[in-house]
């Protein structure tokens, strides 16, 4: 299949040449019926792998029996997904907000941390990427989006340099909302910060009075091997912000907070017609019961280590990351073993950084499965 198949569709996405037509597990296939290993995992959404049997049946339920009401009604299943994740986050992160996509579940933290604090200034760590919504965009790394929030209008974060411990202290302050930071940093190839650094943010934001947001919209939900990433390196932010694996495959958001980023939000001050709706916390549930019930955190422990020392065997120098989400310094660019992968069916992907090679398959990937993504790598890199 050609790049960009029809013109009715925007050109923006540098699209994988593979028309795929069905996927299970970490296995898709394609058009002609072949079959392809995913280490992409659907962009780190298929956490309990791709149309798993209970997701898939929770949503047929739900679907049939009611599509969608919005939050104007309480449901007992929206109920039901806010406090199951309530119990599964650490400390007293314990209220949820539902929204769509993972820009959306930013917005709407910096919107409670301006609330709560009353003051506006955000800081950002660089290397960091948060969405393309303007507020978003305003804390996300790199020329082109600081050059599109500059065109929205929106002043930009602060930016502290990577895992820069004095930075971090020195730049919050009592005009600072909210420091949000990705705790393993997904773009750029799964870099993941320091628990001093992430210590430091913490003691400033606390100090200071500010918002601790985690952004693990890529690291989250059980892909470190916990369920939040703030469980894998010791440190409970004010905030974590939730998308593309909580639901492994249909759209949402959250943001779960403490009660003292909570006080005070009253009825109006966020909103969304589709968040929180009864097919996707459905499929959120199951998602979140499969993870529990077949040991897919363990799993990620484990694998992560065959995928580690597999590496390590094939000289490869570096993995960075944690758990499924990591990165593969290599000594060529990353973007050509990535095609070679792909000429194996393959599927895997590339970051900010030329050399690392970024891994974020299902959370189910099986041993076997890794076996067979580092026999690819060994073809490839020989
Ligand atoms: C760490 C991180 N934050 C935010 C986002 C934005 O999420 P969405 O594309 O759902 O708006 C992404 C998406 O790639 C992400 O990886």
């Amino acid at each position: 299949m050609p790049l960009n198949a029809t013109p009715a569709l925007l050109p923006v996405y540098a699209q994988m040449p593979v028309h795929v037509v069905s996927g299970h597990g970490s296995r898709l296939v394609d058009a002609d019926g072949n079959e392809w290993l995913d280490a992409y995992g659907g962009h780190a959404v298929a956490s309990s792998g791709h149309s798993h049997p209970r997701v898939v049946q929770a949503i047929a339920s739900q679907a049939g029996q009611l599509l969608f009401y919005s939050a104007a009604i309480s449901l007992p299943i929206r109920e039901a997904l806010a406090t199951a994740l309530a119990e599964r986050c650490p400390g007293a992160l314990d209220r949820v907000f539902f929204c769509n996509s993972g820009a959306e579940a930013n917005e709407n933290a910096f919107a409670l941390a301006r609330k709560r604090t009353a003051r506006q200034h955000l800081v950002s760590v660089e290397g960091g990427w948060h969405g393309r919504t303007p507020g978003a965009l305003s804390v996300t790394s790199g020329a082109r989006y600081e050059e599109a929030a500059r065109r929205s209008g929106v002043p930009l974060s602060t930016r502290v340099p990577f895992n820069d411990v004095d930075a971090i202290r020195a730049a919050v302050d009592d005009t600072v909302a909210a420091v949000i930071i990705e705790p393993v940093q997904g773009i750029q190839g799964a870099r993941d910060c320091s628990v001093e650094f992430l210590r430091a943010a913490r003691e400033a934001c606390s100090t200071q009075g500010a918002a601790l947001i985690f952004d693990e919209i890529q690291c989250g939900v059980g892909r470190t091997g916990s369920f939040t990433a703030a469980e894998s390196f010791g440190v409970t932010p004010d905030a974590i912000t939730m998308a593309k694996g909580l639901a492994a495959g249909l759209p949402i958001g959250a943001v779960v907070i403490t009660p003292w980023l909570a006080e005070g939000v009253a009825v109006g001050d966020l909103g969304s017609t589709f968040g929180g709706g009864p097919v996707v916390c459905a499929a959120a549930l199951a998602n979140l019961e499969v993870i529990d019930e077949e040991g897919l955190m363990e799993n990620v422990l484990q694998v992560s280590e065959r995928i580690r020392n597999g590496a390590r065997t094939l000289g490869i120098a570096e993995v960075q990351g944690r758990g499924l989400l990591l990165g593969l310094r290599l000594d060529r660019p990353a973007a050509s073993v990535q095609r070679a992968l792909f000429e194996h069916r393959v599927i895997t992907g590339t970051s900010a950084d030329p050399d690392v090679l970024r891994l974020m398959p299902p959370l189910s990937f099986a041993p076997a499965e890794a076996d067979r993504l580092l026999d690819a790598l060994a073809k490839v890199l020989s």
